[in-house]
């Protein structure tokens, strides 16, 4: 059983951007800019954006923090929100932005994703993006499936010919990912099922995969009987539970139950350690390409 180790090949592709920055500079290309607007205080989004300022800095990218309050008593104007994203959507010296999910309840996710000028979406959210990445276009792909090719690409896992199945179909995960992995191409060419909460018997589906991949975000939902002796398990969950035990008091579980599925396989990534890092680089790797597209 191998360990898909995220985090190594995540600082690999990190040290490879680095070069090509340094490469922009020298022939007197702008140095790529990611902006991040943070609205509220979610824990989870304090942490993913924090290492996302962290992973520009290490790209040799230029990198804007916008946080905007928000509370229940002092709720956020979403028309505030949007002045904000037609700013950066304007502004010349950002090549590219992302508006960190989730939102607080009472904002429009969507109708924020929408506002973001596609060229900027290095999220790769927008519907234009979406819609590309669907037909086989050029586009930003989202960060996620993205940086699940990848890390399967560097491990030489092929997927052509592969039964893939997902579990989970959300917007940003589960069905960027089906799309991708269905396309003709390399590192794609798979037969692909999506499955979801209202799939009966699961566990029949998922046991037919070579390559599963766990995106719903319910803490060790796939268990030892729900995959086939070598398959290749991809871990997206990153729920936090609560551990006294910690600091934080808090620890990131997998939707996989790792103990007891990691035996099985062929190889699974970690979490945390797998496809986190791997996310984080795909956002850094668009950025590059939105500045790239700007030259
Ligand atoms: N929240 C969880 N994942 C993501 C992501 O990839 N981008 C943004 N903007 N928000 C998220």
């Amino acid at each position: 059983m191998q360990i898909i180790d995220g985090k190594a090949t995540a600082a690999a592709i990190k040290a490879e951007i680095a070069e090509k920055v340094a490469k922009r500079v020298a022939e007197g290309k702008r140095v790529p800019h990611l902006a991040a607007i943070l609205v509220g205080h979610d824990g989870g989004s304090e942490t993913y954006v924090a290492n996302k300022v962290k992973a520009c800095a290490e790209c040799g990218f230029k990198s804007s923090l916008i946080r905007m309050e928000s509370t229940p008593e002092a709720p956020l104007d979403p028309a505030d929100l949007m002045a904000e994203i037609e700013r950066l959507n304007a502004d010349p010296d950002i090549d590219g932005f992302i508006v960190q999910l989730p939102l607080p309840r009472h904002i429009d996710e969507q109708a924020v994703i929408e506002a973001i000028d596609p060229a900027k979406d290095v999220d790769g959210f927008h519907p234009v993006n979406v819609g590309k990445q669907s037909v086989g276009l050029p586009c930003f792909h989202s960060a996620t499936p993205a940086g699940i090719v990848e890390l399967l690409r560097r491990y030489d896992i092929t997927t052509a010919g592969k039964r893939v199945v997902v579990v989970g179909r959300s917007n940003i995960v589960g069905k960027p990912l089906a799309a991708m992995l269905m396309q003709k191409g390399p590192q794609a060419d798979a037969t692909v099922t999506v499955c979801h909460s209202a799939t009966p018997d699961l566990a029949s589906i998922t046991r037919q995969a070579d390559i599963l991949v766990a995106a719903l975000g319910r803490p060790a939902f796939v268990t030892a009987d729900m995959v086939a002796d070598g398959a290749v398990v991809i871990d997206v969950g990153t729920t936090r539970v609560p551990d006294a035990s910690r600091k934080s008091g808090f620890r990131l579980s997998g939707d996989v139950d790792y103990e007891a599925v990691a035996p099985k396989c062929s190889a699974i990534t970690p979490v945390p350690g797998g496809v986190g890092p791997m996310t984080i680089v795909s956002l850094m790797l668009n950025t590059l390409q939105a500045a790239e597209n700007r030259d």
